[in-house]
């Protein structure tokens, strides 16, 4: 992992060409690393990115007594201590996330069900991850309630207690993915059967639900968004390949775009860009999809579209950031609308001192009202293409904003000084090696 104060310079480098091999998400990874928790033997993850939240995800499970390797594209983690049988002691885990990992990132919310399984309590800090809006937990924390967990939430984390959890009738009011996973790592082992409605269902949730089946847990995905988890006493070690990084791939297919190159995506399922593909499409991309790879060019240039997010199937809150990069390269003006995340705009700013024409309202503009119609909440933009895009200083806010800096700069007239790179390298697969290897001009500052 680089440190925080590291930068790159960026040359426009006319159109980006050649292929990138995508591996695992760091929002599937992670999850599988804290699924591993329950197991009575290692797990191993593979085709996992290396990536800043890998690190950070690893240091925590060795602080509380797990150990974690990494050889190649897996990662393995492993109880540690006396084993009888193939069981671990479960003394051997500490139920303490310790402070340090305050805000780093989303994981230690998500291990408050595995303590509780291993120790009948728990103390995680304080969550962070990228400053996109309130990103509150008190879906999860009903949840744990629900299955029978004394949750207290004060200033410095969450603490629980339960020696033993209970299945339970859950209703999310939004079908959010961390939710949906804090129920699916903490019902696993719970006595009895819980019912969860309105689950998230993206990929990377159904992933987690596949690696928890491998594991031995019973778990059933119904239609219309329900999750029926059936608690199993114990579930076993297993080993899972991850499917390609379904944002990583959008925004390298968009860095080809944008340079008028083509970049060719490995890896990467087209079930996972369904709504992606369609949208570069409808914008006049053409787009070429074999089993192992996609493309997307734009010989004759694009023009603008209106874009809401969503949540699975529609188009991922993710991927809004390059998109909106792309927006000022198409011809007309485009409107973004953000439905997931209260403040995921806070990026445009930075764009702006590229030169990118960005009004944003506090709005639901171009479709339907969203949740956040009736609040102060920033969450609509409108685009003017094409736009002349120029060189700049400038500090990346989070991990998706970053990489639409460098797809900025690597249109702009000049070089661009980008300031904050571990947000990038906290997300992306080698992000230096993979422009430089699509021959943007880059270098280390
Ligand atoms: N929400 C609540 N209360 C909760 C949980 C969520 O109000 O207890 C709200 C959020 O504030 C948000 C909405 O529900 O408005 C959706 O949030 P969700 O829980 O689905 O998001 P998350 O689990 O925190 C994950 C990814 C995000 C991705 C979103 C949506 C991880 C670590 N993060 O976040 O990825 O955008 O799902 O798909 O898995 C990223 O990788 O850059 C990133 C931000």
């Amino acid at each position: 992992m680089v440190g925080v104060t590291e930068t790159w310079q960026v040359e426009p480098s006319g159109p980006l060409r050649g292929d990138i091999q995508v591996r695992g998400s760091k929002n599937a990874v992670t999850k599988h690393m804290v699924a591993a928790m329950l197991g009575d033997g290692p797990s191993t993850i593979r085709n996992a990115p290396e990536v800043g939240d890998v690190d950070i995800t690893a240091a925590m499970l060795e602080a509380i007594g797990f150990q974690v390797s990494r050889s190649g594209g897996d990662v393995t983690v492993a109880p540690t201590g006396p084993v009888s049988g193939s069981t671990v002691s479960a003394s051997t885990v500490q139920p303490r996330v310790p402070e340090a990992f305050t805000g780093l990132n989303r994981i230690p919310i998500l291990m408050i069900g595995p303590l509780l399984h291993r120790t009948g309590e728990a103390f995680v800090p304080l969550v962070g991850g990228d400053p996109i809006g309130r990103r509150p937990v008190d879906f999860h924390v009903a949840a744990l309630r629900a299955l029978g967990a004394k949750v207290e939430a004060g200033p410095a984390g969450i603490a629980a207690r339960a020696s033993r959890l209970y299945g339970a009738r859950i209703d999310l009011p939004y079908p959010s993915v961390g939710a949906t996973e804090t129920v699916l790592l903490s019902a696993v082992l719970a006595e009895g059967k819980t019912v969860l409605r309105n689950a998230a269902t993206e990929p990377e949730v159904v992933e987690l639900a596949l690696f928890l089946q491998r594991m031995g847990a019973h778990i059933e995905l119904s239609p219309d968004r329900r999750i029926v988890i059936e608690g199993v006493p114990r579930l076993r070690g297993a080993s899972r390949w991850l499917a390609g990084d379904r944002l990583e791939a959008f925004s390298y297919l968009v860095a080809g775009l944008i340079t008028r190159g083509e970049v060719r995506v490995h890896g990467c399922p087209q079930d996972r860009l369904v709504t992606a593909i369609t949208t570069l499409a409808k914008m006049g991309a053409q787009i070429d999809i074999t089993d192992e790879w996609i493309t997307a060019s734009a010989p004759s240039g694009l023009r603008a579209a209106a874009v809401h997010t969503d949540t699975h199937p529609g188009f991922m809150t993710d991927w809004q950031q390059p998109l909106m990069v792309l927006f000022t390269q198409a011809e007309g003006m485009s409107v973004l609308h953000e439905t997931v995340f209260e403040n995921r705009l806070v990026y445009v700013p930075a764009l702006k001192e590229m030169g990118c024409e960005i009004e944003t309202f506090a709005a639901c503009l171009g479709g339907t009202a969203c949740r956040f119609h009736d609040t102060n909440s920033v969450h609509s933009a409108v685009i003017r293409g094409v736009s002349k895009l120029r060189g700049a200083d400038v500090t990346l806010p989070d991990v998706r904003a970053g990489f639409s800096a460098v797809l900025a700069a690597a249109v702009a007239d000049r070089p661009s000084v980008l300031r904050g790179i571990h947000h990038i390298e906290r997300g992306y697969h080698r992000p230096f090696e993979q422009f430089a290897s699509l021959g943007l001009t880059i270098r280390r500052g």
